[in-house]
């Protein structure tokens, strides 16, 4: 059969992405420009900032990952562009460029949910995994554990009810003086911290036994390190971050395996930024050997917001026929499996 080349396109927050894929899980290029220093001095993503530097940094990043592919834009055969949901200025940048090109070269385009792609980037790193799955997608933005019953098929049975898994690393980084973003630094200096020195609290929702909460652990670590000054005493920040991070890690290991094995799955797919987390992988990969649950995560590079992600759920809209019209438009809000 003729391959498939799909060019593939991210701008939903801080990263210029462009990306080539072939047949849906060979990454032939991925070129991934990250705003990461220009936000730093702020404490976090300043959106009119992200998406002028988007404009400046599209093209460049699009032709550089068609030379890498060494690929011409007349053999590629469809366009996916990241449409939602995440900063409207951003995305519109994507959007727009990945419009202008299909147009130009009379190919189809197609709009992919950003979290379709953070669970689609488990089929690049992993060939053999297929559908159905149970997926915990975790990121700066989402929470949420993830039913993937087909390619683009997708049923939330848990969500975070405030902070995003991600949001809550980014937050308390930021409480004990580490910067943005506060996930890599928490996990790096975690590793020289007691994670049983301080009980955080892990919250349980009545009635919800699938969905999370991050935001009484997050003022739990501000108030004890409110408590600490007004005692005068000094704070182990390596504690601190070790104990959150245990906290956290713990809720969300324990309850996507209920919820895999509640809902008879066994395998596990973990996607989002804090899946390049250590101490969440481990935490998962004991909870799932004792479970007899596969676990699959990408390469941390494939964790974090890139575009080969959106050439792979492209790939598999594709291949159904979904393509979409002039008219696709950025949609900040777009919930997963609502219609594009
Ligand atoms: O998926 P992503 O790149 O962007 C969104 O779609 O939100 O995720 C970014 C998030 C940030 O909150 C960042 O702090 C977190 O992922 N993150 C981590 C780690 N690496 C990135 N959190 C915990 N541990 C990490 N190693
Ligand atoms: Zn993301």
């Amino acid at each position: 059969m003729k391959p498939v080349y799909i060019l593939a396109i991210e701008s939903s927050c801080d990263e210029t992405a462009a990306a080539v894929v072939k047949n849906g899980r060979e990454v032939l290029s991925s070129i991934i420009s990250s705003q990461i220093d220009l936000h730093t001095i702020y404490g976090g993503v300043v959106p009119e900032i992200a998406s002028r530097k988007h404009i400046e940094k599209i093209n460049p990043v699009i032709t550089e990952a068609l030379q890498q592919a060494d690929i011409r834009l007349e053999e590629i055969d469809a366009v996916a562009v990241t449409c939602g949901p995440g900063l409207v200025g951003s995305l519109l940048v994507g959007v727009s460029a990945a419009k202008a090109i299909a147009y130009a070269v009379k190919k189809p385009l197609i709009g992919v949910h950003h979290i379709e792609g953070h669970v689609s980037a488990n089929y690049i790193s992993h060939p053999e995994l297929e559908p159905p799955f149970m997926s915990l997608v975790v990121s700066g933005g989402h929470s949420h554990i993830v039913v993937v019953k087909d390619y683009g098929e997708y049923e939330i049975i848990g969500r975070t009810h405030d902070d995003a898994a991600g949001e809550a690393f980014d937050k308390v980084a930021r409480a004990i003086g580490l910067g943005y973003p506060g996930g890599p630094k928490i996990d790096k200096l975690a590793r020289e911290g007691n994670r049983f020195a301080i009980a955080f609290p892990r919250a349980h929702i009545e009635g919800c036994p699938y969905d999370y909460s991050f935001s009484g652990v997050k003022s739990a670590v501000l108030n004890y390190l409110n408590q600490q000054e007004m005692k005068g005493e000094d704070v182990n920040k390596a504690d601190v971050a070790a104990s959150f991070q245990e906290a956290v890690v713990d809720v969300l290991a324990t309850k996507a395996a209920a919820a895999a094995n509640a809902f008879g799955y066994d395998k596990i797919a973990l996607a989002g930024g804090v899946a390049c987390n250590t101490a969440l992988r481990a935490k998962m990969e004991e909870i799932c050997s004792s479970e007899r649950i596969k676990l699959y995560y990408p390469e941390p590079i494939l964790c974090t917001d890139n575009a080969a992600m959106i050439g792979a759920a492209g790939y598999y809209e594709y291949i159904k026929g979904v393509t979409h019209g002039w008219d696709l438009n950025a949609v900040p809000n777009l919930k997963l499996g609502e219609k594009i």
